[in-house]
């Protein structure tokens, strides 16, 4: 029986969601329908995802001594994620994230609060806690020395690490050669390499370039046209489910939540991507980054019911 883990290393925060009819343009005050507070943060959100799909997930981050804090690990908990290593920080709040959602789109600002105080310490648990063959999931909402000492030390274990790099910041090669693999968005991804990558020629071409330099595995997730990867110097990409979209939010982190479920079970790159395009695509169908992650039950009908 497989019995590797994942762990998170990221952040938490309450989402403060504006709902409305379309995005406002810079300058423009438009009317809203709704104001909604609900858990989110990167790490957070990706480590319900794996709990909800049935991996032994642990998430190590920090939230303030307050009640948004209190709220975001009680969240976590109820969906089954061990949260014995997020810790209680009274010199700062917890993170937040404004949100402006409307059915198809979303913009982001954050404030890190309690997120930024991560530090390469705070990570030493992995040391303990890691075994060869379970899988760490990375992001960017904790400082960048965190996240690269966190990689350290999961490589140094034979994990297999996963970096999302979103948001973006500039990788240094200290990250770069600790991750196996990375799953930029395309915008994150131009950001990365330099150059665009709207077209699939232009794609290609980047992701075997950067591969051919770093070895890394790309996987890029591209909102409504799913996801692209390359295998064997070729593009492959992945189309995602014919779903109704009612939020967007947290679908790169469902993505990366399928995807480390997938690797964590041992499954090849092409059934985990495979898998993680169906996670994603259904958790666009329901309101709230992790309200809306989907149970390995709701994948499993959706396989079911196109013969897989
Ligand atoms: O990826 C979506 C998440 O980004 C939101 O939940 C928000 O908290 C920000 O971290």
């Amino acid at each position: 029986m497989n019995n590797k883990k994942i762990f998170v290393v990221g952040s938490l925060n309450m989402d403060l969601v504006v709902s409305a009819e379309r995005m406002p343009k810079s300058g423009e005050t438009i009317q809203g329908s709704a104001i909604r507070y609900v858990p989110g943060g990167k790490g957070a959100n990706q480590a319900l995802c794996c709990a909800r799909l049935g991996s032994n997930t642990t998430l190590i981050g920090h939230v303030g001594d307050d009640l948004f804090g209190k709220q975001l690990v009680s969240y976590l908990n109820e969906n089954g994620v061990d949260t014995r290593h997020v810790g209680v920080r009274a010199e700062a709040a917890s993170g937040i994230a404004a949100i402006t959602h409307t059915k198809e789109d979303n913009s982001i600002i954050v404030v890190a609060g309690a997120n930024g105080l991560l530090s390469a310490d705070d990570v030493q648990v992995l040391e303990n806690l890691l075994e060869e063959g379970d899988v760490v999931l990375f992001q960017l909402e904790v400082p960048l020395a965190t996240v690269r000492e966190a990689m350290r030390i999961s490589r140094s274990k034979g994990a297999v690490t996963l970096l999302n790099p979103a948001p973006y910041r500039e990788l240094d090669e200290g990250i770069l050669k600790a991750a196996d693999y990375l799953t930029p968005n395309e915008t994150e991804l131009e950001q990365l390499v330099g150059q665009p990558v709207g077209e699939d020629s232009e794609l290609q071409e980047a992701l075997v370039r950067w591969e051919s330099l770093h070895a890394v595995r790309l996987i890029v997730t591209r909102g409504a046209r799913g996801c692209a990867y390359v295998a064997d110097g070729q593009l492959k990409t992945v189309a995602p489910l014919k779903v109704e979209a009612v939020d967007t939010v947290g679908a790169g982190d469902a993505f990366n939540g399928g995807l480390a479920h997938g690797l964590c079970k041992g499954w090849d790159l092409d059934a985990a991507v495979a898998f993680a395009v169906r996670v994603s695509s259904l958790a666009v169908t329901r309101f709230g980054a992790q309200e809306g992650m989907p149970t390995l039950d709701e994948v499993e009908a959706t396989m079911r019911a196109d013969g897989k």
